[in-house]
């Protein structure tokens, strides 16, 4: 139904303004005071999906969407709006179909003697609002493979550390091997003199004396040497099912008076059943004997004249995983990236020769096992160690 109007557009099809209100490429309805459109141009029939004449007559309702309805933080559409003049950006407007929408709506009264109309311009922006919603979606996905590249960068990062540091470790060895065999034919030699000179000498104290001290330095180095080779050993090694407990104890057991002597203690948390790995004993035990020395020493250093050594042991996906904790003086960043490193040592000459940490890396990595270290200067330090059930099975 139709009713006068000040433009009387639907009345006049023959304006010149009739032309111009249709082709225009906004929607465009006249809306009559009790909300009812009065006339809707082509571009509204296109947007609402209703005829011109459906839309002639009818509510305003009929264009606002139901409150189920997704609007995506579009505002609906409402009878209020249409009476306010003025700009609003992205208004939800319900189509015949059901679909939703959305646009810019521009409204202004339009001043007539007869009737208060007001004419609601609008803008479809739904596909620049899909576009940009998609550009959101485009960016947090870009952000989120972002994250990914630097966690995979951090990784390769981790893996060429460690890349070196074996690398460090298979030069090393091969130096070692060199070394220790020229050494120790003439340090045997040596010693063996020594012997001969030091039987037949009687001629007063002093010289026996330092024959006994060249002996005995003989022995330092050729204790030396016997570590090199161990370090390297290729050959001779005797693996079996091992009890990791008892190779904890083992090392334990050797270092009890040194610890009952300094104050610490020791606390376990040993798993009730841990299945028995495929080892060398003895190497196992080398390794625990290197943390709980290193441990000592760190909690010696600390200077409180006690301390905690913690153990505790788990089974974990076919891993026999060994935490071992102590609360001495700790590292700094430095100190722990360089811990594993040949050679490298703290602690004054003649204490420590660096090799325990990468004499014990050497030992778990060829059980396909792993050693890693948390610790902060004055916080102790906490290693983790983590050995397959039996390497022979890994890749
Ligand atoms: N539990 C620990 N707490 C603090 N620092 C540690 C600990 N374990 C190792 N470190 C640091 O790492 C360095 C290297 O340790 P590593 O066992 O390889 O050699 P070392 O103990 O100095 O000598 P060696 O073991 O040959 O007698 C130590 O000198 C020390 O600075
Ligand atoms: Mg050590």
């Amino acid at each position: 139904m139709r009713t006068g109007s000040a433009l009387a557009l639907a009345e006049a099809p023959e304006s010149k303004y009739e032309a111009i209100f249709n082709q225009a490429s906004d929607a465009i309805l006249a809306i009559l005071p009790d909300g009812r459109i009065d006339a809707a141009n082509h571009a509204a029939e296109e947007m609402t999906g209703y005829l011109r004449q459906e839309l002639a007559g009818a509510a305003i309702d009929v264009l606002v969407p139901e409150p189920s309805k997704r609007l995506h933080r579009a505002r609906p559409l409402t009878r209020e709006l249409l009476s306010s003049p003025g700009t609003f950006e992205d208004i939800a407007i319900l189509r015949k179909d059901g679909y939703v929408r959305f646009v810019d709506l521009n409204v202004r009264p339009v001043s007539s003697e007869r009737h208060g109309l007001t004419i609601a311009l609008f803008r479809d922006v739904t596909e620049k609002k899909s576009m940009e919603r998609e550009l959101i979606t485009k960016h947090s996905e870009l952000r989120n493979a972002y994250y990914q590249l630097e966690k995979k960068n951090a990784e390769l990062q981790g893996m060429q550390e460690i890349l070196v540091q074996s690398g460090k470790l298979a030069a090393l060895g091969e130096l070692a091997a060199g070394i220790a065999h020229e050494l120790n034919q003439p340090l045997q030699g040596i010693r063996g003199y020594a012997q001969e000179i030091q039987s037949v000498v009687e001629s007063g104290p002093e010289a026996a004396a330092a024959l006994r001290e060249i002996i005995s330095n003989v022995d330092k180095m050729a204790g030396i040497i016997g570590y090199l080779r161990a370090f390297v050993r290729k050959s001779v090694e005797q693996y079996e099912w091992t009890d990791v407990h008892a190779a904890i104890e083992e090392s334990l057991k050797m270092l009890s008076r040194q610890f009952a002597a300094r104050g610490i203690t020791v606390k376990r948390d040993f798993a009730g059943e841990l299945p028995k790995i495929y080892a060398n004993p003895l190497q196992l035990e080398q390794v625990f004997i290197n943390l709980a020395t290193n441990a000592r020493d760190a909690i010696e250093a600390a200077g409180r004249g006690k301390g905690t050594i913690s153990i505790i042991t788990r089974f974990k996906g076919d891993f026999v995983e060994i935490d071992f904790g102590d609360d001495g003086c700790g590292m700094n960043e430095r100190i722990k990236a360089k811990a594993f490193n040949p050679f490298f040592t703290t602690k004054e000459v003649g204490k420590g020769m660096g090799l325990g940490l990468s004499l014990s890396y050497g030992i778990l990595s060829k059980l396909n096992g792993s050693i890693v270290v948390e610790s902060e200067l004055g916080k102790g330090a906490a290693f983790r160690i983590r050995i397959p059930r039996d390497f022979r099975e890994m890749g």
